[in-house]
């Protein structure tokens, strides 16, 4: 599928196998959301402009080229996009943060929109998404169009685990975003829930079941 990338290596692997096991607990499962949250930035950041500079080492002059990070916003989708944002701003510490609150309704699986703040001249950022699952796809691309509405043109999405139906529904409805997962799974189950996923990201983030 033209537009989304899926990380490729046995790290992640490693990972994500320990991320999906029901016996790990809400510590060990924070963490490695947080983990691949940064390799997924690392990898979805691999073409940004640097600006060029001059610096002196302690041995002699050097141009090099540097990230101004106010050009970049980083916007978590509520409640477990939060989980990835630590990650992400590890590596990119000084980028702007919003935040979308969004949930699944239960019954319809339709997102319902609940919160929205995002940082000031945000049309002129580009902007990364986080959210762990991209299930059906109706979050991320609610996110996307909020997110449009605002000015922003250039907009990236991080995703843990995709849905082949979801990512055919964000790709279709919005085929200028490109999508980083670390896996793409099997197919969506009767709840709307990804198999063989990892559960509801969420709860086990924040330990709420
Ligand atoms: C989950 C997940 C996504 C959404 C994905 O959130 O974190 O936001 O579902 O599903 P979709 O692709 O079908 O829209 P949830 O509604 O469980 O809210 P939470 O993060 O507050 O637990
Ligand atoms: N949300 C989750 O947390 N998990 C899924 O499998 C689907 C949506």
């Amino acid at each position: 599928m033209k537009n989304v990338f899926e990380l490729k290596h046995p790290l992640i692997e490693h990972k994500l196998a320990i991320l999906r096991d029901k016996r790990t607990g809400t510590k060990e499962f924070r963490e490695l959301i947080s983990e691949i949250g940064m390799f997924l930035c690392y990898e979805a950041m691999k073409d940004v402009k640097l600006e060029k500079v001059t610096i002196s080492t302690p041995i002699e002059k050097l141009e090099t080229a540097v990230l101004n990070e106010d050009n970049y916003a980083f916007v978590p989708i509520l409640r477990a996009g939060t989980g990835m944002l630590d990650g992400v701003i590890n590596v990119v510490p000084n980028a702007k943060i919003g935040h979308i609150g969004m949930y699944r309704d239960e019954k319809t699986f339709k997102p319902v929109n609940y919160f929205f703040k995002v940082p000031k001249g945000i049309e002129k950022k580009e902007v990364f998404i986080l959210d762990p699952m991209l299930a059906t796809g109706g979050s991320a691309n609610d996110a996307i169009e909020l997110l449009k509405s605002k000015g922003v043109k250039k907009i990236k999405f991080l995703c843990i685990i995709a849905a082949p139906e979801g990512l055919k529904a964000v790709t279709k409805a919005n085929p200028d975003v490109e999508i980083y997962c670390a896996h793409i799974d099997n197919h969506l189950n009767e709840n709307a829930y990804i198999c063989p996923g990892l559960g509801d990201a969420g709860d086990r983030i924040f330990g709420t079941k």
